[in-house]
């Protein structure tokens, strides 16, 4: 498919993900219904979780997140800059304005509970936490602070399926899956997903009242669905609500299921192939490993060093590229994109700093060592001819 001798991710499919798409194929029905609704319940048994709602896509889970749980105009929503676009720009569509938090550190790129209190306004309605790389925020604190000053608390999970937050004391949330620890969570299934279907989402809670209003804003706001009717379980509907169609598909949900099965297995290989980047890196000089001493079962979704300056960073890019080891970064500080910059000043050192020396090596359950230590090579390579 490319010309990457090492390309970023790729996908973990094999002949199961075939034949359970052409199984919807001869079942007659596409669009949401038994296997969409078999999917749901898989994930929700395997999160640990009531309620769990497929959706088109990660943003309008993010979407849905914010509207059920009534975020609006004049709303304040605090949320990381170091993560990809989607949460701000939802939060600015239903009329809130984003508030940037820094992260602890660049070893510790995750929201910092401490800047976070101190953005706190009157008019601070919600947390926008990211589990960056599939390495869990300081949620114990995180979820303290959003309990003591009345804050919804939503989980931007997509990195974080499988993953689970691990508290040294064992205290609660101690245990729990990434998505599950506040108020909703999100995720995606894009293809570079741990989870991949190429489009699609899914949005988790445990508060009957927040599934509910997802069930309705999910499909137009309607009381039936069409499979309903289909079944002949209902004949009409009402429209109670003005809804989207945000709905998901019984082939991708049937290809879902799939990898969810293979989700275990594929989150161990990516720990495996952490540990040995972790392995082989330690030692470079000027380069940082985020999350090296981190506590918590992470889903490892990317692979991430910080070089110790930004010709550092390009160095090595460039060096990478010419090799056609592919790299992407993960991210851009959001608060300095042109549809941000109307938002304000954010102060923002270290979100900054991060974005613009951190570099995404290749990560996927497939890599294989040889490969990964090319890469290890050719990444000490470049930093010996840059000093
Ligand atoms: C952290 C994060 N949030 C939200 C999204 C948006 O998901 P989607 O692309 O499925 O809309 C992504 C997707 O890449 C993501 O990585």
């Amino acid at each position: 498919m490319s010309d990457w001798r090492v390309p970023l991710s790729d996908l973990a499919y094999d002949h199961r993900e075939g034949e359970a798409a052409a199984r919807v194929i001869s079942s007659g029905w596409l669009s949401m219904g038994p296997e969409v609704a078999a999917f749901e319940a898989e994930f929700a048994e395997f999160l640990g979780v009531r309620h769990a709602f497929a959706v088109s896509s990660g943003t309008a889970a993010l979407h849905l997140a914010l509207l059920s749980t009534g975020i609006g105009p004049g709303d304040e929503v605090i949320q990381p800059a170091v993560n990809f676009a989607a949460a701000a720009n939802m939060t600015t569509l239903v009329g809130a304005r984003p508030v940037f938090a820094d992260i602890v550190s660049l070893a510790e790129p995750t929201i910092d509970p401490a800047h976070v209190e101190r953005l706190l306004t009157p008019r601070a309605r919600a947390l926008v936490v990211m589990h960056y790389g599939g390495h869990l925020c300081r949620m114990a604190e995180l979820a303290a602070l959003c309990a003591e000053r009345d804050l919804v608390l939503i989980e931007d999970a997509p990195h974080a399926l499988g993953a689970r937050y691990l508290d040294p004391s064992g205290r609660p949330p101690h245990g729990r899956h990434a998505g599950t620890l506040g108020d909703v969570g999100c995720f995606s299934f894009f293809s570079n997903k741990n989870l991949a279907t190429g489009e699609g989402g899914m949005i988790v809670t445990d508060r009957a009242d927040l599934a509910d209003r997802i069930r309705l804003l999910r499909s137009h706001g309607m009381t039936t669905l069409t499979w309903d009717r289909h079944q002949g379980r209902a004949h009409s509907y009402d429209v109670v609500a003005n809804g989207f169609n945000y709905r998901f598909d019984e082939m991708r949900a049937a290809i879902g299921r799939v990898q969810l099965e293979k989700l275990p297995t594929g989150n161990a290989r990516r720990e495996a192939l952490v540990h040995e980047y972790w392995r082989s890196l330690a030692g470079l000089p000027g380069l940082t490993l985020p999350f090296l001493d981190h506590q918590g079962e992470s889903a490892h979704h990317i692979m991430v060093a910080v070089a110790e300056s930004v010709a550092q960073r390009r160095t090595i890019v460039e060096h990478l590229d010419a090799c056609r080891i592919q790299t992407s970064l993960h991210y851009p500080c959001i608060a300095d994109f042109a549809g941000f910059a109307d938002q304000g000043e954010h102060h923002l050192p270290l979100s900054r700093e991060y974005a613009s020396r951190t570099i995404t090596l290749p990560l996927f359950p497939d890599l294989l060592e040889p490969a990964l230590h090319t890469v290890c090579k050719e990444v000490a390579d470049s930093l010996r001819r840059s000093n």
